[in-house]
């Protein structure tokens, strides 16, 4: 995506030149008199300066119907939208090659295409075809077909096994399901084949057993189960095997393979034994990915010295150091070793890695300081070391212009002030979990792109500095069991984007800041932002959940779906005075917990308003009064608590606060009373039958409209966002495994960088 298309394809287009000769992207059959066109090669035009957003409607293409004489057409990249042009393509009967991919065609794929008998290849891929593959597929003589990353659905027919030609095909990304037909076997001219991603089960292996020209094979992330064959490594000329995400095993890894790997991935397929030795004479093997197994032993020495630029083995039984020379690579981009037992320090040759962007060595007992020379690595996006035994005070300085997004370096025993030497871009930083103590650093503000920002169970003290509601764009503040002490900054309010703040466990003193009510993120009801799509692009599963108090259990929410979480928790503290009424304004609040404080007056009427609130803690203080009839109205409310606190009177009833029958919920109180709580107020003794007090109305909610309520607060909470395939197939027999794939995702964020991960 360098070049706006425009310059150097239509820039030539000139009425009066030669098209033949002169025109780029056109090529003519000059044996013909005169001589006619039959190359038209159009790829991202509409990637102009001006027109990179621009959709294109199918009809664009109408004028290209006419010549008939086309044989090779190719219009990828250009944002075209609309069903594909059947009729026109109709025409094309010469057609031999055809590359629609890239665009927005959306539809099926019109019967017309299979008319076109010469085709040799088609690609459709990464588009928003839907459908089936249609039998009359069968028709055709492909040699090539790429259909990856669109949004077909059905079995793959029979007749697929008419295209005994077929030297790639190219089906990933898509919801194909059920298993693949006998006749697949046929296709013994197959070199690539991908089905990643899609719903397909059976063995499949036997299916390619004849497949003796195989260089790519990528069934990853379907639900193909049995043994992997050993036969598999004796095809000479494979080059990439991915089979993880499937239910296959293979005992050990014994078997000498005949071919030179380039890339490897064996994930999650029940292995035991050691990493073996012949990986090292894999000498074209750039990458490899043994994670979620069960291998044993140290990380050989001999893998150090090659070429490799991506290696995982995450979740493993490893042990041992890393040996230093691995860190002498230039290539290598992407390291993945967490949980294992790997030990001992870090070499101080890991600055050496100058390629290195993903460090992820979380949970095994690396011990020692960390590395100074980690900050050489200029181009390091995201470090994770945490859950080691990292200690001492000496953190890396980083340079501020360093790449730097996401830094963990949790629950290790590291010592000091919070260090803020990271970049300044660094949007994720989470310290928390070690023994760092000093005040909160007043200039943590120079970390201005923080999004994220975790200090809990360290020894900080202090009080919170009121610069930090500078770091307007922090999402997610927590600051628990830190020994802060002083009165909570009014100025925090003016972090417009604060959705998660937990400051419990501390000796905060004084009274809830009134301007909490204007705490935006948490007012507006909306769906939140789209945070760390990378992390989901990834699959960090090593990334720790966010751990907060979530309905009375200590509980872990999921990076994936963060978003949708709003949480208020200011429990256990030395909080006085009244709770402001500008708080029923967080109507997107999920969990209110301001409990074991000494907070006093009444509950605030206006607490009837935080219509999303499931959870509200407020037991432990020295509330007094009523409980407000307003509460009825929180049809979302899931878990009360108003224990221990000096109220009285009637619980009030409504759909919602008449199944929180919890009778500890409002113990050790000064007169409640109530059908909840099984005892009969003095009023209802005295006036039977019940009389309509001026609030009643709030309490006459249907039983169905509180199901409702709860059904979709329910589902919303499950709502999970579907991962991205975290590797791209190779789309073309280059095998260039990380594919020139334009990236689907927001690039509003820097933290688009990482995707390029994939685009380089
Ligand atoms: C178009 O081509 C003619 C002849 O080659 C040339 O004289 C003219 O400058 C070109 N026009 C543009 C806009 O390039
Ligand atoms: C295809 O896209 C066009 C334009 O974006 C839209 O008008 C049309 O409804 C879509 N058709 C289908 C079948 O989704
Ligand atoms: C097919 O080609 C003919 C002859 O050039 C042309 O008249 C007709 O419009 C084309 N059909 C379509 C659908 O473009
Ligand atoms: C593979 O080839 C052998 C020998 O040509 C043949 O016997 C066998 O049936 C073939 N297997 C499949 C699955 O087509
Ligand atoms: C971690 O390493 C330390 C020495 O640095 C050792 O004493 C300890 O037993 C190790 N822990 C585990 C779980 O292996
Ligand atoms: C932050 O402030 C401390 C003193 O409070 C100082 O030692 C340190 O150099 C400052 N760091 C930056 C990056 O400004
Ligand atoms: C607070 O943090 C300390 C360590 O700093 C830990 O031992 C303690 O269990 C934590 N308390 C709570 C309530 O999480
Ligand atoms: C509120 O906070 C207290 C103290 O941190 C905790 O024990 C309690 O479980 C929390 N309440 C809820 C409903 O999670
Ligand atoms: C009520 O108070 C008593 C005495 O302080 C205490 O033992 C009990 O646990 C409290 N009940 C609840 C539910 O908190």
């Amino acid at each position: 995506m360098s070049e706006p298309g425009y310059s150097y394809v239509l820039n030539t287009w000139n009425s009066s030149s030669d098209c033949c000769r002169e025109w780029t992207g056109v090529a003519c059959d000059f044996d013909k008199t005169p001589p006619q066109v039959i190359t038209l090669a159009l790829g991202t035009l509409s990637l102009s300066p001006l027109g990179a957003n621009l959709v294109l409607p199918s009809s664009i293409l109408a004028p290209l119907f006419r010549i008939g004489s086309l044989v090779h057409l190719s219009v990828p990249g250009n944002n075209i939208a609309g069903e594909i042009p059947g009729e026109g393509l109709a025409n094309l009967s010469q057609l031999v090659t055809l590359n629609m991919g890239n665009n927005r065609f959306n539809g099926s794929i019109p019967p017309q295409l299979f008319s076109l008998r010469k085709l040799e290849e088609l690609d459709l891929s990464y588009n928003l075809i839907e459908g089936t593959l249609s039998v009359d597929m069968g028709n055709l003589s492909l040699r090539n077909l790429y259909m990856g990353r669109n949004l077909m659905v059905g079995e793959i027919p029979i007749e697929i096994g008419n295209l005994n030609m077929l030297q790639v095909l190219e089906l990933s990304s898509n919801k194909f399901s059920g298993e693949v037909p006998s006749s697949f076997s046929n296709l013994t001219e197959l070199q690539v084949l991908s089905l990643r991603g899609n719903k397909l089960t059976g063995e499949m292996f036997p299916l390619i057993q004849n497949m003796s020209k195989l260089q790519a094979l990528d069934l990853a992330n379907n639900s193909f189960y049995g043994v992997i064959p050993g036969w598999l490594f004796d095809i000479e000329n494979m080059k990439q095997l991915y089979l993880e995400g499937n239910s296959y095993s293979l005992k050990n890894l014994d078997q000498v393979p005949r071919c030179q790997f380039q890339g490897l991935s064996l994930s999650s397929c029940n292995i035991s034994g050691l990493i073996p030795s012949w990986l090292c004479n894999q000498t074209q093997l750039t990458f490899f990915d043994l994670s979620e197994n069960d291998l044993q032993g140290t990380f050989p020495p001999c893998l150090a010295g090659m070429s490799l630029n991506r290696v995982v083995l995450s979740g493993n039984k490893l042990t041992g150091s890393i040996p230093p020379r691995l860190f002498d690579s230039r290539t290598l981009y992407f390291l993945w070793l967490g949980r294992n037992n790997f030990n001992g320090p870090l070499p101080d040759t890991i600055g050496n890695a100058s390629a290195l962007r993903i460090l992820m060595l979380g949970s095994n007992n690396f011990s020692g300081q960390i590395p100074e020379s980690i900050s050489n690595l200029s181009e390091l996006l995201l470090l994770d070391l945490s859950e080691n035994s990292f200690s001492g005070n000496v953190i890396p300085t980083f340079r501020p212009n360093s790449s730097l997004v996401f830094v963990d370096l949790s629950s290790n025993r590291l010592t000091g002030q919070i260090p803020i030497t990271f970049a300044v871009g660094t949007e994720v930083l989470i310290l928390s979990q070690n023994e760092f103590s000093g005040a909160l650093p007043q200039n943590l503000t120079s970390l201005s792109k923080l999004t994220y920002l975790d200090l809990h169970d360290n020894n900080i003290r202090g009080e919170i500095p009121a610069s930090l509601s500078q770091i307007s764009s922090l999402q997610v503040l927590n600051l628990r069991n830190i020994s802060l002490e002083g009165r909570i900054p009014i100025h925090l309010s003016k972090l417009q984007n604060l959705r998660i703040l937990d400051l419990s466990h501390n000796r905060l003193n004084g009274t809830i800041p009134f301007s909490f009510g204007n705490l935006n993120a948490m007012t507006n009801k909306g769906d939140g932002l789209l945070w760390f799509p990378y992390l989901q692009t990834l699959d960090l599963h090593d990334q720790h959940e966010l751990e907060v108090s979530w309905k009375k259990y200590k509980q872990g929410l999921s990076w994936h779906n963060l978003q949708i979480y709003t949480f208020l928790d200011m429990s256990k503290n030395l909080l006085s005075g009244d709770i402001p009424g500008t708080m029923g304004n967080l109507k997107s609040l999920k969990s209110l917990n301001i409990s074991h404080n000494r907070l006093s007056g009444k509950i605030p009427r206006s607490f009837g308003d935080l219509q999303s609130v499931e959870s509200l803690d407020l037991s432990n203080n020295s509330l007094s009064g009523k409980i407000p009839t307003t509460i009825a109205k929180l049809l979302e409310l899931s878990n009360l608590d108003v224990s221990n606190n000096r109220l009285h009177g009637q619980i009030p009833r409504g759909p919602q606060m008449d199944i929180l029958n919890d009778p500890s919920d409002y113990a050790n109180n000064t007169g409640l009373c109530g059908i909840q709580i099984q005892v009969l107020c003095p009023e209802q003794i005295i006036k039977v039958p019940v009389p309509r007090e001026r609030e009643s109305w709030e309490t006459w909610f249907s039983w169905e409209m509180a199901v409702f309520g709860f059904l979709v607060g329910f589902f919303f909470m499950i709502l999970v966002f579907s991962r991205i395939d975290y590797f791209d197939f190779a789309r073309h027999t280059s095998f260039n495994y990380q594919s020139k794939h334009i990236s689907m995702m927001n690039k509003s964020s820097s933290l688009s960088n990482l995707f390029s991960l994939y685009d380089t």
